[in-house]
């Protein structure tokens, strides 16, 4: 059977044009039980498209693990490492991961209390909410009324000492009805988003870089982003923008050396675009909140200085000019006719290219409105590729 790739329906609010590319439904594809050759078309489209989807598919947590491990035979860990960590107890990201006892590196993340899922007897899930994140809160009327944030956009990734993921799978078995909401980003654009209840909503890393005015994409090109040591624990006292991308810089972040032990050999230094390694294209793949300093090499000789941003390098070690620089290059790209905010039906199957989007959980649920979602990705084998010499002598 021949595999095919049909187009994502966009909703009404998106830039089609800009949008084509991103998405694609896979049709004649077990996903479960995919042989090599399929395989290799599928992580081809991935890369070529960022997010695949599957419809009405069973999946067992066993092939939904393989089928990700598939990305990267040598990974072996869940991209956040054991679930079990002094460090991982601390994290904000804790209370949303529930492990899978037989297969730990899938979760079970959602909302509401399951009973007797996947060999756990019972799980309290918490769908996260912009409530206990955000420095600023939607009213209890507006609430009410179906007004929303996003999360928090971000990579899956741990941003110490383990390697981003190259795809996360997430498979949806318990999805809840209920009416739209519409997701306000609160920021003084008037922007907002019509979105399915419960909406995991993506933006391509491709179209973050593309919209870049030239000053900018030359930045990019040139820049790498250290992050802190147990980035999530770093963070957790601080509060973060409305939009959900990145943090308010209000000195509230653990010292570093209050954090649990970590090592300065163990920390991320990351390009702040990622090569493709399907197109070898340029990804702008930031996660916000984590970031603590920027490294900007100096404009390549010949390269125009005039307009330039750093054009002899720099190392930004103040915080609040590290997050308004990413903030700036990032902002763009989340704007509603850019963002493809997924419609879940149970038995969903989407893979998307980690290295290649960034994504946000949105939404508010009751305790009664019960979703169970598994989730998978792997720590990577590698780090992600930057830019090559080209690539920095094309945009810088
Ligand atoms: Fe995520």
């Amino acid at each position: 059977m021949t595999i095919t790739f049909i187009p994502l329906s966009l909703p009404a609010t998106a830039d089609a044009p800009k949008l084509a590319r991103f998405g694609r439904e896979v049709r004649g594809a077990d996903p479960g039980n995919l042989n090599p050759e399929q395989f290799i078309e599928i992580r081809q489209a991935l890369y070529e498209h960022d997010v695949l989807l599957f419809r009405d598919v069973t999946i067992t947590p066993e092939q939904q693990y393989a089928l990700t491990k598939f990305f990267d035979p040598e990974s072996q860990t869940y991209g956040h490492g054991q679930n079990k960590t002094e460090s991982n107890q601390k994290s904000i990201l804790h209370p949303d991961l529930k492990t899978i006892p037989r297969v730990p590196q899938v979760q079970v993340i959602g909302n509401g209390t399951v009973y007797n899922h996947e060999g756990l007897a019972q799980a309290k899930l918490k769908h996260p909410s912009h409530a206990t994140f955000h420095k600023t809160q939607i009213s209890p009327k507006d609430e009410a009324n179906g007004v929303t944030r996003f999360y928090r956009w971000h990579i899956d990734a741990a941003l110490y000492d383990l390697s981003p993921p190259r795809v996360t799978t997430l498979y949806g078995v318990t999805v809840p009805r209920g009416s739209p909401q519409v997701c306000r980003y609160d920021d003084d654009t008037g922007d907002e988003l019509p979105v399915p209840l419960g909406t995991t909503a993506f933006v391509s890393g491709k179209t973050m870089f593309d919209i870049l005015p030239p000053e900018l994409k030359s930045l990019a090109v040139r820049t790498k982003v250290k992050y802190a040591p147990h980035p999530y624990v770093w963070m957790a006292p601080a509060r973060a923008l409305p939009t959900g991308l990145g943090i308010e810089s209000e000195g509230l972040e653990l010292p570093l050396k209050e954090l649990p032990p970590w090592e300065e050999a163990r920390r991320k230094i990351l390009p702040v675009l990622w090569k493709n390694p399907g197109t070898g294209q340029l990804h702008f793949q930031v996660h916000p909140c984590g970031a603590i300093e920027l490294f900007v090499d100096a404009l390549p000789e010949g390269a125009k200085r005039e307009g330039a941003l750093f054009p002899d390098g720099a190392h930004v070690t103040d915080l609040k000019e590290v997050r308004d620089l990413l903030y700036r290059m990032q902002r763009p790209a989340i704007s509603p006719n850019l963002v493809y905010p997924h419609d879940w039906h149970e038995k969903d199957l989407v893979l998307f290219h980690n290295r290649g989007v960034l994504h946000s959980v949105v939404g508010a649920l009751s305790e009664d409105q019960v979703r169970v979602f598994h989730q998978c990705n792997l720590a990577a084998s590698d780090d992600p590729a930057g830019p090559s010499v080209e690539d920095v002598h094309n945009w810088a």
